[in-house]
């Protein structure tokens, strides 16, 4: 009888934010409306969705008989992992990354961004709520973002927890449950937003975190349907109570050096992280703190760039923030990248710093421009991007959160 560790994804902890299917290098993993599932067929355990999941809920193994592996239609009707059969676990090799004596996990790097935090990060917490036990969080604001006429209904949402630990760092993000259930007659599954507002809150001293959130609407964007989590929270008064999960996320995390130069990059509501960056350095008030930060913001017009306010009234020598709008009546498109390459020798200059951190947030198609992008910047530089790129994310140095 031949056994193996089966990979299985825990739906109770998944937060459905696909990392692990874009970074399997051999599409075992898949998923449907509700899923993520291993395909046991296709699968060899090299454990490169390991790192990059923010939950953990990839590190999952049962031990199972060859010919009775969980299949994908039994994968695809779980909420829960099946229990361990104790018999067949007990002679089956035990799945440990690293374990000389169980499978041997080849890392395959396939990323462009770190799975791995800055060397100085602080060590954040994550799973302290999951969706057994969620916390719940108090609607205190809820304020639109983009200008009243434009078609982006982009909000700025503050949960306050009271008394309830929720410690959270830049970076990291947390998972929303909403109410009701979806078409099989299940609860909805969490969605995963951003913290936009630093470790200390959106005010400091506040036990609160704020979040970037875009409505998702039928026919806009490609979207085929409303988005459930994103109207459910767009539409809340203040006062509502949510149920919230996570914190997630243990490597899009901040140096915690209060000099470290950051190269920021986004789109949209990829602006949430570096707003929660830039104000956490913004409150170190460090004296030397100047033209150390860089940021590339991407949106449609002026009118729909959340945080535009906010971030013109910023000292230049603190952050030096680039702009770029494609959807300007009469001005030519213009792309997070084009900006980049319009700054290229200054962005070399921050490349060819070894104390400097790249991260990249918002949608998935600016991933191939900004590399591109980067790689022209550090070839300006006369430096090897290659090497440069290899070495930066073994040390923690470049991010990415697409979407
Ligand atoms: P576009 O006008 O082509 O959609 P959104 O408002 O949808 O969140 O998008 C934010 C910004 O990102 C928009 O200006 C959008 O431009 C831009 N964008 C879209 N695709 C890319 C891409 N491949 N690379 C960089 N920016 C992009």
């Amino acid at each position: 009888m031949e056994t193996f560790q089966q990979h299985v994804i825990d739906p109770a902890i998944c937060i459905r934010c696909n990392t692990c299917e874009d970074t399997c290098p051999i599409d075992a993993v898949s998923h449907d409306s509700r899923n993520y599932v291993v395909d046991p067929e296709i699968c060899n355990a090299c454990g490169a969705c390991i790192s990059p999941c923010p939950t953990g809920a990839i590190d999952n193994w049962r031990a199972v008989v060859r010919d009775a592996a969980y299949s994908l239609e039994e994968q695809f009707s779980w909420d829960d992992l099946p229990e361990e059969n104790p018999a067949i676990a007990d002679v089956t090799p035990v799945h440990d990354a690293g374990d000389d004596e169980g499978v041997t996990i080849q890392t395959v790097d396939t990323a462009r961004g770190a799975a791995i935090p800055p060397r100085s990060a602080a060590t954040p917490t994550t799973n302290l709520y999951g969706i057994k036990r969620p916390a719940e969080a108090t609607v205190v604001g809820n304020y639109r973002l983009t200008g009243a006429d434009t078609e982006s209904d982009v909000r700025h949402i503050v949960l306050d927890f009271a008394s309830l630990p929720f410690p959270v760092l830049e970076g990291q993000s947390i998972g929303v449950i909403p109410p009701g259930m979806d078409p099989s007659g299940r609860p909805h599954h969490a969605r995963q937003y951003s913290i936009a507002s630093p470790r200390n809150g959106e005010r400091p001293g506040y036990n609160n975190l704020s979040l970037t959130v875009k409505r998702v609407v039928a026919g806009a964007d490609g979207n085929a349907t409303d988005g459930i989590c994103s109207n459910y929270l767009c539409d809340l008064e203040k006062g509502a109570v949510v149920k919230v999960i996570g914190p997630f996320g243990a490597s899009f995390l901040m140096p915690d050096e209060p000099l470290s130069p950051l190269l920021m990059i986004c789109t949209g509501t990829g602006s949430a992280p570096m707003r929660a960056m830039t104000e956490r350095r913004r409150r170190l008030h460090h004296p030397d703190d100047e033209n150390r930060l860089m940021l590339f913001f991407g949106a449609r017009t002026p009118e729909e760039l959340p945080y535009f306010g906010p971030l013109k009234k910023l000292p230049t020598r603190f952050i030096d923030v680039n702009l770029a709008f494609s959807r300007v009546p009469g001005e030519p498109k213009r792309y997070v990248q084009d900006a980049l390459m319009e700054r290229i020798s200054d962005v070399a200059q921050l490349l060819a710093d070894p104390g400097t951190h790249v991260y990249v947030c918002g949608l998935r198609g600016m991933e191939d421009g900004v590399i591109s992008a980067l790689s022209a910047a550090a070839e300006a530089g006369a430096l090897d991007w290659p090497s440069l790129h290899a070495d930066m994310k073994r040390e923690g140095r470049i991010h990415f959160e697409t979407y």
